[in-house]
């Protein structure tokens, strides 16, 4: 069972999780290394929600044990850094991926290696059917996707390149099913899906997405949910709803933001969107219309991510970055980049937010990361660990999640480390 599974669980849920082998409500149920259970207890449905890493126990089409209104606040804190050493690789402007070893132990990280991927791996994400296999775009004006192998001392090497077909991919997504991968670019606002090789090597069967249908449309994130796929657009002030039908992907609808907010990164758990906005820096909470078609929708909550005291939050000055989310669903972390000259001293902040069982937020901590310009944090598979990185300067930074998630604690960093946008663990 994992270690993530909720001590507030009533035992009477336990009791009956054990007896029927299933996972518990909210609990993982699924992902990247996971060995556990695939079911869920009843009531709930193993559904996937940060796809390759984490699958979830939602509540599904039977009704829900009323034991579980009350589950999803207290976290167990993570009871000591387990001791092995972890590979982390990080991509950015550059041309390439470094591989960083993390010793939680003695709390250092360094660079053990590098390979080349072309130009700007800004975004990376590994397989999630086999962990020796890595993407990444090419984050320029003729934009590109890599396909790299990983070898068991964690260097990679480059193998498949395919187009993007457009400017500047910021954004891809491997989907679940390790078969299928889909970019986006950020400068001409349009993408393309390619089909894997057996091998998941080489980039087949391209399919043009076309620009979406607004004056400048700023495609910023691909999220899988269902069969549907949901895009992030800063330009369009949307969240769009694309399907495929035979070789083409259409738009279906789209979730509204607020005018001039500019969707940046998204997560999703169970029928509940959480946005992160760059331009007016809120983390929104959102039910998922059921019909793609419905173009409307509520707001559960609405809050600043700037950091406490800011008072000169001249427009321009901060620019939301990522949002990530842990695994059991109940905290977000979102990151934004101060680009003042010069920055506050304490660097970027990480803004936390616990997640009620109605998606509900609420700001518990700010952290000060002393690193400039977060626009890549990577938390570990497992949960225990975020890495963050210094896009302007700082190194990187590895934080253990403590007191359930609600607080972040500096186990290691490296000042020394290059510029990085994007992280891995593997
Ligand atoms: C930390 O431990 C790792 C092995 O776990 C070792 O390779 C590394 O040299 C150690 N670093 C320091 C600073 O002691
Ligand atoms: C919702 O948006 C889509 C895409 O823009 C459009 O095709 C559809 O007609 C809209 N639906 C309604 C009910 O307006």
């Amino acid at each position: 069972m994992s270690r993530f599974v909720h001590r507030s669980l009533t035992i009477a849920l336990l009791a009956s999780s054990s007896a029927l082998a299933a996972s518990p409500a909210w609990g993982q149920c699924g992902g990247t290394g996971w060995n556990g259970d695939t079911t869920c207890v009843s009531g709930y449905v193993c559904t996937a929600i940060s796809p390759p890493y984490y699958s979830q126990c939602i509540p599904g089409a039977a009704p829900a044990p009323t034991t579980t209104a009350t589950t999803t606040t207290a976290q167990p804190a993570p009871t000591g850094s387990p001791s092995t050493l972890r590979t982390i690789l990080a991509g950015g402007y550059g041309s390439t991926i470094t591989t960083f070893q993390f010793s939680p132990s003695n709390g250092s990280i360094s660079v053990s290696g590098s390979c080349a991927s072309g130009s700007s791996p800004s975004w990376m994400e590994l397989s999630p059917t086999n962990k020796n296999i890595l993407y990444s775009t090419n984050e320029i004006s003729t934009g590109g996707m890599s396909s790299f192998t990983i070898s068991s001392s964690g260097i990679c090497s480059r193998v498949g390149t395919a187009s993007s077909n457009g400017d500047g991919p910021a954004y891809m997504a491997v989907f679940t099913s390790g078969s299928e991968v889909m970019a986006m670019n950020y400068n001409s606002g349009d993408g393309i899906s390619y089909t894997l090789s057996s091998d998941k090597l080489q980039f087949t069967n391209p399919i043009p997405i076309a620009k979406f249908p607004v004056a400048v449309p700023h495609p910023h994130m691909v999220a899988q949910y269902g069969s549907e796929v949901f895009v992030t657009d800063l330009g369009a002030d949307k969240v769009w709803r694309l399907a495929r039908s035979g070789n083409a992907w259409s738009i279906t609808g789209f979730i509204p933001q607020p005018s001039g907010s500019g969707p940046r990164h998204m997560q999703i758990r169970g029928s509940t969107i959480f946005i992160l906005h760059e331009l007016d820096n809120t983390l929104s909470s959102q039910p998922i219309p059921s019909s793609p078609g419905a173009n409307s929708t509520t707001t559960i909550s609405s809050l600043s991510v700037l950091p406490p005291g800011i008072t000169n939050n001249y427009p321009g000055r901060f620019h939301a970055g990522e949002l990530i989310m842990s695994p059991d669903g109940a905290f977000l972390y979102a990151s934004n980049r101060d680009t003042a000259t010069p920055p506050d001293s304490r660097g970027d902040a990480i803004a936390i937010f616990s997640v009620d069982s109605a998606g509900h937020l609420t700001l518990v901590k700010q952290v000060f990361t002393g690193l400039q310009v977060v626009r890549g944090m990577t938390m570990s598979p497992d949960g225990t660990f975020i890495i963050a990185g210094g896009q302007q300067a700082g190194g990187v930074v590895v934080f253990q999640r403590v007191n359930g998630g609600s607080d972040l604690q500096v186990v290691a960093s490296n000042a020394g480390a290059p510029a990085t946008t994007t992280f891995v663990w593997i």
